[in-house]
């Protein structure tokens, strides 16, 4: 096996990208699913996200969610944003740290947030300048980074290009989402090398797969390679459209975290606490997760265990 760090930083995305793409749960469901999660040793969790609840509604009462959680020090609890109003709503909210997403195919940017990728780099700049007037940290997401459902693939130079522009706004960091589940481990490569020709270091952007094709612990993997340590997963692989066949949910972080570990690779998650946090979220949402966890359990200490 080739070298890989001994540590990786996941960030828990159920609770925005898993949920907002079931059917709408309760704001009590959603404040326990949050408090389970930080007591698994996660040190990141993306809470909610502040958007328009008429676009995303399972995301409606996003400032509940982040008034009635209990905040665990050393847990940085997160919410994405599509807008300056957006941003000014999680502050209010006090997030930790804002998410701005802005996507590097203008189709998908114009049906997300209803306008240009060029006026959402504009606004990056009202908006990063706003947020760290509160003195909270920016991190810029370029999604459709790995290819966009309506355009196809998208350039690798061009995702690059977008993610200059938003550090050049103010972003303290780089993330980038494979939206629709389009990344394998070749494109992973392919984009870290345009990212590294483009004078981003990758050893510091984080990196959000879906499992649509089934690639998704693979382009960890792949991305592990390449000293990338920080990896957005969703408890359970919440999240895919149940009106959607074929859609599907990130990463599974109860595998994610089984399978770093086993590589040697620390993520200070405990977890059996995870695989019960997978259990809970099966509940909420009331359907069968795709998490192999919860399915087969975590891999035998010792051949022959299986009595
Ligand atoms: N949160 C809540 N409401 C918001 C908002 C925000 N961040 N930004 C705008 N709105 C409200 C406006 O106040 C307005 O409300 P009204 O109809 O009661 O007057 C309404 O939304 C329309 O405002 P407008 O600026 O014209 O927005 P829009 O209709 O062009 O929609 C977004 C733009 C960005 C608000 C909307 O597309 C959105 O929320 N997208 C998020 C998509 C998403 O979360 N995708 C998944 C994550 S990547
Ligand atoms: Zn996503």
């Amino acid at each position: 096996m080739r070298s890989i760090p001994p540590c990786a930083d996941i960030r828990e995305v159920g609770p925005r990208d898993g949920l907002q793409n079931e059917p709408p749960v309760p704001i009590e469901a959603r404040v326990r699913l949050i408090d389970a999660l930080s007591a698994t040793g996660l040190r990141r969790i993306e809470a909610a996200s502040f958007v328009s609840p008429k676009a995303i509604p399972p995301m409606a009462g996003a400032a509940d969610v982040m008034a009635q959680i209990t905040r665990v020090r050393g847990v940085v609890y997160s919410a994405l944003v599509p807008n300056v109003r957006g941003a000014e709503d999680a502050l209010a909210a006090k997030a930790d740290e804002v998410q701005l997403v802005v996507s590097a195919s203008e189709t998908h940017n114009q049906k997300n947030v209803r306008r240009s990728v060029a006026e959402s780099l504009v606004a990056a700049h009202e908006l990063s300048e706003l947020v760290h007037d509160a003195g909270v940290p920016v991190e810029a997401i370029v999604s459709t980074a790995f290819g966009c459902p309506y355009e196809g693939d998208v350039a690798p130079e061009r995702v690059a290009q977008v993610a200059g522009h938003l550090v050049d706004a103010g972003a303290d960091r780089l993330s980038f989402g494979d939206t629709t589940g389009m990344a394998t481990p070749r494109r992973v490569d392919d984009l870290l090398d345009a990212l590294a020709r483009a004078g981003i270091d990758i050893a510091t952007v984080g990196l959000h797969f879906h499992d649509t094709r089934g690639t998704a612990l693979a382009n960890v993997f792949a991305a592990l390679e390449r000293e990338v340590t920080r990896f957005d997963a969703s408890v359970g692989g919440l999240g895919g459209c149940p009106y959607a066949p074929g859609a599907s949910g990130n990463a599974v972080t109860e595998d994610l975290v089984h399978m770093l570990e086993d590589a040697g690779v620390d993520t200070g998650i405990d977890l059996p606490a995870l695989i019960d946090c997978a259990r809970l979220a099966q509940s909420i949402v009331g359907r069968e997760l795709p998490s192999a966890m919860l399915h087969a359990g975590p891999r035998l200490a010792r051949v022959g265990d299986a009595a």
